[in-house]
C-alpha cells in the first residue's frame, strides 16, 4: 500500500495510472464497518483510495473532535492487510490550505436540517465541504459509504448531483457487532457496562420495524422509542420515521420512497447513531 500525505504527490501519482479509481473516505479508528467498504472499493475498481482525516469542520463540539480516537498504526495495518492500494492522510493544512479560496457551499436543499442536523448545527455543511474537497483530489469514478451515516449519504448524494459531479455513489449496509450494535469508532469510548447496555439501541429499532408492520401510528412509534431509550445512563436525542429520500416525516399515505427510522442516543458520555430501513408487512 502507498501511504500519500500531500495533495500534489498523490494527484501525480493517480494522473499517471489508468483505470477505475473507488474512493473510501474516513476519519480513522477502522472497523469491520469501514472495512467492508474498502472491500468492495478494492474488488470493484482498478485502484482503491481510503482517506483518513478527522475533518475539524464536522465537529461542533471541540471536546468531541479531541476525544475522536487516532490509531494510525492499526489502521495503516489493517489496510495494507485487506490489500488496500492508496492511503492518504493529510493535514488539516493539505485539506484547507489558507491559499484557497473558501468553495461555495452548496445549498443542502433542507436534507441537513432535521435530525442531527438539528442536534449538530453546521454538522453537515462541514461533512459537505470535506467530502466535496476531497472528491476534487481524488477525482475517483465510485465514492463508497456506509448506510450507519443515513442522513449523510442523503446530503452526500444531493451535493453530487447539485454540483454535476460525474462520480457514482455506492452505499453499503451497517455491519454490526454480533448482538446488533452498530460498530462505530466511537464504540471504543464506551465501558464494558455501556457497551452491553448500547444493544438496547437496535433492539429498539428492531421494535419500531414490528411497529411499523402493524402500521401503528407513527407518532406513537417514536414516543415509545423514546420511552424505551430514556434509561439510566442513556439519554436519547430522536428518534425519527422519515422518508428514505427527503427525510421529511413518514406518512403510510405517501408511502413511493419507503420508511427509515433513525435515532440518536447517548450513553454515557458517548454519542451513539443507528437506523434501519422499514420494510413493510409482507404476506406470504
Ligand atoms: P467515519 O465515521 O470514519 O465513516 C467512514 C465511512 O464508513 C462512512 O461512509 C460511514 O457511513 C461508514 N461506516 C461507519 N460505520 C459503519 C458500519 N458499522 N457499517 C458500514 N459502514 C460504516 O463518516 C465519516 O467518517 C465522515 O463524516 C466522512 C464521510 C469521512 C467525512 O469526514
Amino acid at each position: 500500500m502507498l501511504l500519500f500525505k500531500e495533495v500534489k504527490s498523490l494527484q501525480k501519482y493517480l494522473i499517471g495510472k489508468n483505470g477505475s479509481v473507488g474512493f473510501v473516505p474516513t476519519m480513522g479508528a477502522l472497523h469491520a464497518g469501514h472495512m467492508s467498504i474498502v472491500r468492495h472499493a478494492r474488488t470493484e475498481n482498478d485502484i482503491s483510495v481510503c482517506s483518513i482525516f478527522v475533518n475539524p469542520t464536522q465537529f461542533n463540539e471541540s471536546s468531541d473532535l479531541d476525544a475522536y480516537p487516532r490509531l494510525p498504526g492499526q489502521d495503516i495495518a489493517k489496510l495494507s492487510e485487506e490489500g488496500n492500494d492508496i492511503l492518504f492522510m493529510p493535514s488539516v493544512h493539505e485539506i484547507y490550505p489558507t491559499e484557497l479560496p473558501e468553495p461555495k457551499a452548496v445549498d443542502l436543499n433542507g436534507l441537513d436540517q432535521g435530525m442531527e442536523g438539528a442536534f449538530r448545527p453546521g454538522h453537515f455543511a462541514g461533512v459537505a465541504q470535506v467530502v466535496g474537497r476531497l472528491l476534487d483530489i481524488v477525482n475517483p469514478h465510485r465514492l463508497y459509504m456506509g448506510q450507519k451515516d443515513y442522513q449523510q449519504v442523503a446530503v452526500i448524494d444531493h451535493v453530487i448531483r447539485e454540483t454535476g459531479r460525474s462520480v457514482e455513489l455506492r452505499v453499503h449496509p451497517t455491519i454490526r457487532e454480533t448482538d446488533g450494535l452498530a460498530m462505530s469508532s466511537r464504540n471504543l469510548r464506551l465501558n464494558l457496562d455501556e457497551r452491553n447496555q448500547a444493544i438496547r439501541i437496535y433492539q429498539t429499532l428492531q421494535e419500531i420495524q414490528v411497529g411499523f408492520s402493524a402500521e401503528m401510528p407513527i407518532s406513537q412509534l417514536e414516543d415509545e422509542a423514546l420511552k424505551a431509550l430514556d434509561r439510566p445512563g442513556f439519554k436519547p436525542e430522536y428518534v425519527a420515521i422519515v422518508d428514505r429520500k427527503t427525510l421529511l416525516p413518514f406518512r403510510y399515505q405517501q408511502n413511493e420512497n419507503g420508511a427509515v427510522a433513525c435515532v440518536a442516543c447517548w450513553v454515557g458520555g458517548v454519542r451513539l447513531i443507528d437506523n434501519i430501513l422499514l420494510e413493510p408487512l409482507r404476506l406470504a
